[in-house]
């Protein structure tokens, strides 16, 4: 899968945001090591702090299918500023994959790629 037809996946799953607050719709594809990929969208709670993004929805449906090893995320939200993942997201998703590709995307198209470990050093692990 090349990273264009993984962004234009995370784009998909941003059309099926909730997100009556923010109004701000993001998605996320998550690819795992055998090729799989789960796709995720914020979904916005009227208790603010209940949200989940789109990365984290994404991580919880493959781990929930038994996958834990992941090689790429691509992030799409139609933005001004890179969309890069929250901290929570970096750490939820470097309990699983510390050193995978992260691709960003903005509003034009733009995209570019980061290292997990390089938005997270230093991560916290016990
Ligand atoms: N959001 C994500 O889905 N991913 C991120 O990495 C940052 C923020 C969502 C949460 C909320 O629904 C909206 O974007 C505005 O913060």
């Amino acid at each position: 899968m090349t990273d264009k037809q993984l962004l234009s996946m995370a784009q998909k799953a941003s059309l099926n945001a909730y997100v009556p607050y923010s109004h701000f719709p993001v998605g996320a594809a998550l690819e795992c090591s055998d090729g799989t990929v789960y796709t995720g969208c914020n979904i916005e709670n009227a208790a603010f702090g209940s949200t989940i993004c789109a990365e984290r929805t994404a991580c919880c449906k493959a781990v929930s299918e038994g996958h834990h090893d992941f090689v790429r995320i691509a992030i799409f939200a139609d933005s001004e500023n890179w969309a890069t993942p929250c901290g929570a997201c970096r750490q939820f998703l470097a309990e699983f994959s510390p050193d995978m590709e992260v691709l960003c995307t903005k509003a034009g198209g733009k995209y570019v790629s980061y290292r997990l470990s390089d938005l997270l050093p230093q991560r916290f692990n016990f």
